[in-house]
């Protein structure tokens, strides 16, 4: 079997964090989001990977999944963004035939995506499609069930039949190509993956549900990426390298073999890259700070750091905080306080 990984899309839902780069390659748990995605298939089995890009993520995407190793890494690109359905559609010469997985790389599964692989090769139904419950079933493309085969398939329905959603995994046979591409547009002017699946079951395919065990993260907005990034480092094993002087290092942390750590506390679950630097500093759990940062005389707890940013003198913890590449936050000390601010539109900062 082989996999696709759609990351054609900035990522709107992300922004300010995507006005600079795609979603795909934002940092969670010291990785990009398409990386996560390239390991979780690898470790159900899968080594030949398509990525789906557009002319605008194709060379930051490919940066970020250079060097890679155990796995075959091909780029196939989608000219115009015209909904998943469409982007799946440009794959078909290059699945050849075989089956695929298709993997919504913004979703993180705790259990990975073996369980969906096994079911459809076991079975080999003409698709195996993850399900979770979930609270807002509008959100998302909603299943109805038979026992385990999908009857019924609608893309943020007005009137959900269930709360199943589907999870950002299907594993399907060459049959789904040509309902792709037989697509129309959707009301919203997309070609739709989730009209592709309901016409290969009106044309009597089979299309079995699978439920998701473990927990599920999708990671549609900002704040997404802090409960990821807590998720994620819940697993982390502690992986002291870096130099720690006249500093207390508590809990599961990774601190990178070049990372320094002078006259500070670290709470982990925390996760410190190359290069940083942290001095007279408290980082607090669930914190993931990218190489080449620096912590001066600050706080910060349950944030994603990335990489070559400069944290100085804030007096106020820093929680809950997504910090993109080379930014700076620098308190001071003296009477009266002010706030001197140089922000890039939708830039959010909460003085709380
Ligand atoms: C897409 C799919 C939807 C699925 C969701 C999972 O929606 O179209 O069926 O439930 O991913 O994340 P999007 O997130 O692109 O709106």
């Amino acid at each position: 079997m082989k996999a696709l990984i759609p990351a054609a899309g900035f990522g709107t839902r992300m922004r300010p964090l995507t006005f600079t780069r795609p979603k795909p390659v934002l940092n969670v748990a010291g990785k990009p989001i398409i990386v996560h995605a390239i390991e979780t298939l690898q470790a159900a089995g899968i080594c030949e990977i398509g990525i789906i890009v557009s002319e605008v993520t194709h060379s930051a995407v490919q940066q970020a999944v250079e060097d890679l190793p155990g796995v075959q890494l091909n780029f196939i690109v989608q000219p115009k963004m015209l909904g998943l359905g469409n982007a799946v559609l440009m794959a078909r010469e290059w699945a050849a035939g075989d089956d695929v997985c298709v993997y919504l790389g913004d979703n993180l599964f705790e259990d990975g995506v073996s369980a969906y692989v096994r079911v459809f090769e076991e079975q080999r139904p003409d698709a195996v499609i993850g399900l979770v419950q979930v609270d807002n079933p509008r959100a998302f493309g909603v299943a109805e069930l038979d026992g385990q085969r999908i009857v019924r398939l609608v893309e943020k329905p007005q009137n959900p039949p269930s709360n199943l959603a589907v999870a950002g995994v299907y594993c399907f046979s060459s049959r789904i190509f040509e309902h792709l591409a037989a697509l129309k547009p959707s009301a919203r002017g997309e070609y739709e993956i989730t009209d592709a699946i309901q016409s290969l079951i009106e044309a009597g395919g089979t299309v079995l549900g699978q439920q998701v065990h473990g927990w599920w993260k999708d990671t549609g907005q900002p704040h997404d990426l802090i409960e990821a990034n807590h998720l994620l480092l819940e697993r982390l094993e502690n992986n002291v390298q870096g130099t720690v002087e006249d500093s207390r290092v508590n809990g599961r942390v990774v601190l990178a073999p070049s990372a320094v750590v002078r006259n500070s506390t670290i709470i982990g679950p925390a996760m410190i890259g190359e290069g940083v630097v942290i001095e007279d500093s408290y980082i607090g759990p669930f914190t993931s700070i990218g190489p080449g940062t620096i912590i001066r005389r600050s706080e910060v707890e349950h944030s994603v750091i990335e990489q070559e940013c400069v944290i100085e003198n804030v007096e106020t913890r820093l929680q809950d905080c997504l910090i993109g590449l080379r930014a700076v936050v620098r308190g001071g000390r003296r009477q009266p306080r002010t706030l001197k601010l140089t922000l890039s539109d939708a830039s959010l900062i909460e003085l709380t």
